[in-house]
């Protein structure tokens, strides 16, 4: 077999046997194919396409790069959520201390932020003392005591896609499905949880932009993971402004301990009970009820165990950037659009994402939305906070903001999108 031919079968629309596409992951995985040819099947990929029995082999080899884990000695079920990524997703900080309340064992392997996006990892290392790195005995520990553990995925975890992943960030290679669902389904896979809910962004700050792209995403991913003997089901849901009324880390830990406490912004509350009553009901605990777990604070003290498991003090003061620039609203009227992307792209310039992989991050970096569409808005009030660290950043992410938002009339009719729109 050599890689040349490989490329070539893809780039004429050919389709990849089974023995080329075990031979490519396993020979990139050990370095025999350089980052440069694997980039240039990956383009081919992206332009031609994979067909279904092409991303299932495909996916079957990235999770036989490397080891696979197991949660068969755990007593409660297992569960666990995916969100393909979007701007001010905080979700899982109180998905998983909720699902966890209502029984069942929730194993979240996070990541972290790259790009638009921010990542769970980041969000958690805010709180002080907060690890995010655990061995696989700590993470078993941390689940077994606590029903919910949140960490960075261990290096043995589909190599092939960690390689892969931070290859196709910097050759625009992100966005295409069968690489997208292979990527995210390998890891959840060699995982070993038993039930998955995928929460597929749908919208400007999302992957994919159209809900017929979502869609195609989704229903691939749930294939790959129903063939693995995973119950996986999927959300689409909206992603063109952003959850909640944060992005950014610190900003988005104390949201989500909001909802947590019984309050936050309504739309956050809406998609994690959404989310919980899927994982419950995928995981076979229909009778569990989350409105009671989160209104009655058991999802709290998960929450302020599994922090506390992880070094994390959950009464410690979370960090605040050192600056804030206030944007007003131009004009008195309904807040029609408020863009998901343009805002992810501020609080990442403000110092809350990072432009390569080892960059570090602001903790109290990030945009606090004052309005979200269909709320009235008053010439001169503010209308987003920016906060960082390094003031000279925010002329760079005003920028970002110059399109961001649309102001009609007063009175103008809006229509809300729907949080969970499939
Ligand atoms: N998240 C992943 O884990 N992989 C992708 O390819 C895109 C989002």
């Amino acid at each position: 077999m050599d890689v040349i031919s490989v490329i070539r079968t893809k780039r004429d629309k050919g389709r990849l046997s089974p023995e080329q596409i075990d031979w490519v992951i396993d020979a990139y995985t050990h370095g025999a194919v350089a980052d440069e040819q694997m980039s240039a099947l990956a383009m081919a990929i992206l332009l031609n396409g994979m067909d279904r029995a092409e991303i299932a082999r495909w996916t079957a080899a990235m999770i036989a790069s490397g080891e696979r884990m197991d949660f068969s000695g755990l007593t409660r079920p297992t569960a666990d959520k995916h969100s393909t990524g979007g701007v001010g997703d905080k979700i899982t900080l109180p998905l998983a201390p909720l699902v966890a309340a209502c029984g069942a064992a929730v194993p979240q392997l996070s990541g972290r932020g790259l790009g638009h996006t921010g990542g769970t990892l980041d969000k958690l290392e805010s709180v002080p003392g907060w690890r995010a790195s655990l061995t696989n005995e700590e993470m078993l520990h941390v689940l077994g005591t606590t029903g919910a553990v949140i960490c960075a995925a261990g290096d043995g975890l589909a190599p092939a896609d960690k390689k892969l992943y931070a290859l196709r960030d910097v050759t625009g290679t992100v966005e295409a499905i069968p690489l997208i669902a292979s990527s995210i389904m390998s890891k959840k896979i060699a995982e070993g949880t038993g039930s998955l809910v995928l929460d597929v962004k749908v919208g400007s700050g999302a992957f994919m932009k159209t809900i017929e792209d979502a869609r195609e995403l989704a229903s691939t991913m749930v294939g790959l993971g129903t063939d693995h003997g995973v119950r996986t089901v999927a959300l689409l849901t909206d992603m063109a402004t952003p959850l909640g009324r944060t992005a950014g880390n610190a900003l988005e830990v104390r949201e989500s301990v909001e909802v947590l406490a019984g309050g936050g912004p309504a739309d956050v509350v809406e998609l994690t009970l959404s989310l919980a009553r899927e994982m419950l009901d995928a995981a076979g605990l229909t009778d569990a009820d989350p409105e009671k777990a989160l209104a009655g604070g058991a999802a709290m003290d998960v929450w302020r165990r599994m922090i506390a498991a992880q070094g994390g003090d959950p009464d410690a003061p979370l960090p605040v950037a050192r600056e804030q620039h206030v944007v007003t609203a131009p004009a008195t009227g309904v807040l029609g659009r408020l863009d998901a992307y343009d805002v992810g792209v501020a609080a990442w310039r403000l110092g809350a994402g990072r432009a390569r992989k080892e960059d570090p991050v602001q903790a109290g970096a990030g945009v606090e939305l004052h309005a979200k569409p269909g709320e009235t808005v008053r010439t001169g009030e503010p209308l987003l906070t920016l906060h960082t660290d390094t003031p000279e950043k925010f002329a760079y992410a005003l920028e970002a903001l110059e399109n961001a938002y649309d102001i009609a009339a007063p009175g103008t009719p809006f229509t809300p999108t729907p949080v969970v729109r499939e």
